[in-house]
């Protein structure tokens, strides 16, 4: 006996999908049996991971989209639906953040990173989705956030805050969207090995530096994170809606 967890039929955005996690999330959701569109401001890799994805045997499109943009999101929704069929999943992944101490960051920096992208990306992302989901019965939609948020770290002060909106978020749209059959969750990545993390982590000292806080005594790899965001697109997270799950080798334990 085996259980398996299987998307056919379904249709599946992720955004930042030309990167580290969302990369990953596709190619993992379209092994589910979903189809997916690979969404992200650089077309080139959206492209890519679509491409990966179709030579694998699965279905999926590139879509070139800025998340913070209502008529590009609309459009993104609309390009899919039209490839596709209706949505009934939606991974807001796509992020921008800034690393300093605060006092060095600017308004420019969070408004247009932080709190532009990671925060107003997913709101702007969630309601181009909201009618196409309602309208086909439901879905799951699945918020990227950060234990940056979850604890508080020093030099992404402003990251946290977006990321902290986003939490808020997810637990009140969830609130409000169950009526219309639709789960809002989020996952909390600890620090995961990404193209985007990786700068990072060589600032903070590098993998074997960083993995010293980490009780697994390894960083995150993005297939982590994937597996997690598959649960909470699938039909065995049914019941859950509103939760935040971290996925970080027991660095944060927030009850
Ligand atoms: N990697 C980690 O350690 C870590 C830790 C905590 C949280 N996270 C979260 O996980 C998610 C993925 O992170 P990652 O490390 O894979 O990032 P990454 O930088 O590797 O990939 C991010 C992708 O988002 C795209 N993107 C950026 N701005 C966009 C916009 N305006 N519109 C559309 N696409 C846009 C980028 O082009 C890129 O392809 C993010 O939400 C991030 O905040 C990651």
């Amino acid at each position: 006996m085996s259980v398996s967890i299987d998307l056919s039929g379904r249709v599946a955005i992720v955004t930042g999908g030309g990167s580290g996690i969302g990369r990953e999330t596709s190619q993992l959701l379209a092994r589910a049996g979903a189809a997916v569109a690979v969404g992200d401001k650089n077309k080139a890799t959206a492209q890519e991971t679509a491409e990966m994805i179709n030579k694998a045997g699965g279905k999926a499109i590139g879509v070139e989209v800025d998340v913070t943009e209502p008529e590009a999101a609309a459009e993104a929704v609309e390009s899919t639906v039209q490839a596709f069929g209706p949505v009934s999943i939606l991974v807001n992944n796509a992020a921008a953040w800034t690393v300093g101490l605060f006092k060095d960051i600017t308004k420019d920096d969070y408004a247009n990173k932080d709190i532009g992208v990671s925060l107003i990306g997913t709101m702007v992302m969630t309601r181009a989705v909201f009618d196409v989901m309602r309208e086909n019965g439901g879905g799951s939609i699945v918020n990227l956030i950060s234990d940056s948020a979850r604890v508080g770290e020093p030099f992404m002060v402003a990251y946290g805050a977006a990321k902290g909106g986003v939490i808020s978020f997810t637990k009140g749209f969830a609130k409000e969207a169950a009526r219309a059959k639709i789960r809002v969750n989020a996952v909390s990545p600890g620090t995961t090995k990404t193209p985007g993390a990786n700068p990072i982590i060589d600032k903070w000292g590098g993998e074997e530096k960083l993995m010293a806080a980490y009780p697994l005594r390894r960083l995150g790899e993005p297939i982590d994170q994937a597996n997690a965001i598959l649960f909470f697109c699938s039909d065995m997270s049914s019941w859950v809606t509103g939760q935040v799950l971290s996925v970080n080798g027991g660095y944060a334990m927030v009850g």
